[in-house]
């Protein structure tokens, strides 16, 4: 198994990579060219953006000066809160795909759940995926109770939920409530932000298995059955967060792994923000 051929099943009967490519924080044409040339050279084939990046222009200009076909791609893009609503989501995701210079994207997400529209823009997600602007919907940011409360009313549950997920926000309870759900668990900020790269176990770990830090927290996520997208703008980073298919992490590891856990997120809490204009 590579980065390239490792996929997961998604409920509504798609498939995605495991591991894929975040673009927040990618900006510039030529970082963008770099850095998606570096990914797609490495096996990278998901590439994770979102409106609220203000890099989608960009991310669609990069495919086509690199001459990167379509159909080798899977493309993400969130619908940012202002967007949110019935008419307004999909005015919104229309312009994203002009700006990504595509038809469809393979995943939309709602970005960030909030009270204002909760459920027209859900509503909207759905038509979208009927209309073929996106194969598949998925959400953000939800905690159990907002995917409980969008159950109430959806037609059909997103079959993805990308959320803050790293070794020191471990988040156990909704993983699992996710796996049970068939919901597959996407995490961003997979190596939290850097914050968690200096911690001596990890370190330990590394040495052991003559991996990265950096290394060792992505081969725990992939060993999770969750799905990641690792975010760096240095060619040699890229491909070293590539280069986690050859060694496993014994149970005894994953558990010290998951022993650093301390609740401590980089983004705000979601159940906290429920409202309009409060998540940054
Ligand atoms: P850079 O883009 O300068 O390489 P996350 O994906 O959790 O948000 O973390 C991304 C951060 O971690 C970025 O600041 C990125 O910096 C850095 N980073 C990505 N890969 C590695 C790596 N293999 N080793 C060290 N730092 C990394």
């Amino acid at each position: 198994m590579d980065i390239k051929t490792n996929y997961l099943d998604l409920a509504d009967g798609n498939r995605m990579p495991q591991e894929g490519f975040g673009l927040y924080k990618v900006d510039g044409q030529e970082t963008m060219n770099a850095s998606i040339k570096s990914a797609y050279d490495a096996g990278y084939r998901l590439f994770d953006t979102a409106q609220l990046y203000g890099n989608e222009q960009e991310v669609g200009t990069a495919f086509k000066e690199l001459e990167i076909p379509r159909d080798q791609i899977f493309v993400t893009t969130k619908v940012a809160e202002n967007n949110q609503g019935y008419d307004q989501a999909i005015a919104s995701v229309k312009e994203s795909l002009k700006k990504l210079q595509m038809d469809h994207v393979d995943l939309l997400l709602v970005h960030w759940p909030i009270e204002r529209a909760f459920f027209e823009t859900w509503r909207a997600f759905e038509d979208m995926k009927k209309a073929g602007l996106t194969h598949s919907i998925g959400v953000s940011n939800y905690q159990m109770i907002h995917l409980q409360y969008l159950a109430t009313k959806a037609r059909e549950m997103p079959v993805v939920d990308q959320i803050e997920l790293h070794p020191l926000l471990t988040q156990k309870p909704l993983l699992k409530f996710n796996q049970d759900q068939q919901i597959v668990t996407q995490a961003w900020s997979p190596l939290g932000r850097g914050a968690v790269l200096g911690e001596e176990v990890l370190k330990r770990i590394a040495d052991v298995h003559h991996k990265s830090p950096a290394q060792v927290i992505l081969r725990w996520h992939l060993q999770n059955g969750v799905s990641f997208i690792p975010k760096s703008v240095h060619a040699a980073r890229i491909q070293q967060n590539a280069a986690i298919y050859d060694f496993t992490l014994t149970d005894d590891e994953m558990a010290q792994i998951d022993a650093l856990n301390k609740y401590q997120r980089t983004g705000r809490e979601p159940e906290l923000t429920y409202e309009y204009d409060k998540q940054y």
